[in-house]
């Protein structure tokens, strides 16, 4: 069967995509505005580039109650940072509840009651319990009108490391642990 995307619903291709394109990082992206913080999840994410040390994530617009641009987005537009946490299989469900589409302002940490780290005076604090992290600024971003994600590159200033990680990887719509096969 060779399907066309031209004459395919978007939503058909998401499916298709996050079913057969995996597994996929979870970046759990910690942003603070005017001292407002925020924290939501992404999944269209990955490392492209170890110099300069870039990463790339694709945020979309709320939808479907919320026609604006995601508070993440918003964000890192204005103050050009980003903690961008990597998400122990812990976390995951914690992770999970994070991507509800709230309105501008709310802050997640305290709505699902998510404890925050301060590490570097310069960036957004990362989310407690999370083993890796990477302290972002933004390098530029690819959009153009079709699109409905628009994709952040980032560049990684400092990487945070605690001891062992193991990852929660996103399959489809669900979540699944990694398991090693050869090393
Ligand atoms: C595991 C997971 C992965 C997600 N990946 C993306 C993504 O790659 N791009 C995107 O725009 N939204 C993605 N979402 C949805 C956002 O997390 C969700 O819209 C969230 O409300 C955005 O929050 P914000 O407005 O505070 O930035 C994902 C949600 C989950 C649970």
């Amino acid at each position: 069967m060779i399907l066309d995307f031209t004459k395919t619903d978007s939503k058909e291709i998401y499916k298709l995509m996050a079913g057969n394109i995996i597994p996929r990082p979870v970046a759990w992206i910690v942003t603070e505005n005017k001292g407002k913080i925020n924290v939501a999840p992404f999944s269209y994410f990955t490392g492209i580039s170890s110099k300069p040390p870039l990463l790339m994530v694709s945020i979309g617009r709320k939808k479907p109650d919320i026609d604006e641009p995601k508070d993440t987005y918003k964000n890192i537009r204005e103050t050009k940072k980003a903690t961008v946490c990597l998400v122990p299989v812990e976390l995951y469900e914690k992770m999970d509840k994070t991507g509800e589409v709230l309105p501008f302002g709310v802050n997640e940490a305290e709505k699902f009651e998510i404890m925050l780290e301060r590490i570097d005076e310069n960036f957004p604090p990362i989310v407690k319990g999370c083993k890796r992290a990477f302290l972002t600024e933004l390098y530029g971003t690819f959009e153009n009108e079709e699109m409905a994600t628009v994709p952040f590159f980032l560049k990684i200033h400092k990487m945070y490391i605690d001891g062992d990680f193991e990852p929660v990887a996103r399959v489809g719509r669900g979540y699944a642990k990694l398991t090693e096969i050869k090393n």
